[in-house]
């Protein structure tokens, strides 16, 4: 059976993303429009065995989700999950902060965010402890690598 990954150039961005993933971390694949950062994520999901939901910043009801900054609504909505997947993520204001709070709230959850314009990190940049613990993992994406 043709898999749809088949189709696409396998990526070596991918495999470190597999092998970095883990709870307690936002693992940010940032580059420019077009470079294949929803291909990835989408690729990423068809193989992955875990429980896991996709988000897209650009929706209005994500938008509300993600900003809403409080830790029992999170908890309510994400416990449980294996991985948590936002796409456009710089959609989605103070997105730094709510996904701090997530790591921070929800135990055993991973986390992949596409961020176009790296503002997950300008968000985060404020808590420097949390940063150097390397709460985010950055992964450039970028024609075709
Ligand atoms: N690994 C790949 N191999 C071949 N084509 C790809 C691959 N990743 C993306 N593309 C193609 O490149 C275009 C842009 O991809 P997309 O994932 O939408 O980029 P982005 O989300 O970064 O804007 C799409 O037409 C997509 O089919
Ligand atoms: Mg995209």
């Amino acid at each position: 059976m043709v898999k749809t990954s088949d189709k696409f150039i396998k990526r070596a961005i991918m495999s470190q993303i597999k092998n970095r993933l883990k709870p307690g971390r936002v693992a940010v694949i940032y580059g420019p429009r077009r470079v294949g950062k929803t291909t990835l994520l989408h690729n990423f999901l068809e193989e992955y065995d875990g429980k896991y939901k996709l988000y897209n910043g650009e929706d209005l009801e994500t938008q509300k989700i993600f900003t809403v900054q409080s830790a029992a609504k999170y908890q309510s909505l994400l416990r449980g999950l294996d991985l948590l997947v936002i796409d456009e993520a710089q959609k989605i204001e103070n997105i730094g902060l709510n996904l701090k709070l997530i790591v921070d709230t929800v135990e055993g959850l991973n986390i992949i965010a596409a961020d176009r314009l790296h503002l997950i990190w300008r968000n985060m940049s404020a808590n420097r402890s949390r940063e150097e613990n390397g709460i985010i993992r950055f992964f450039r994406c970028r024609n075709w690598n």
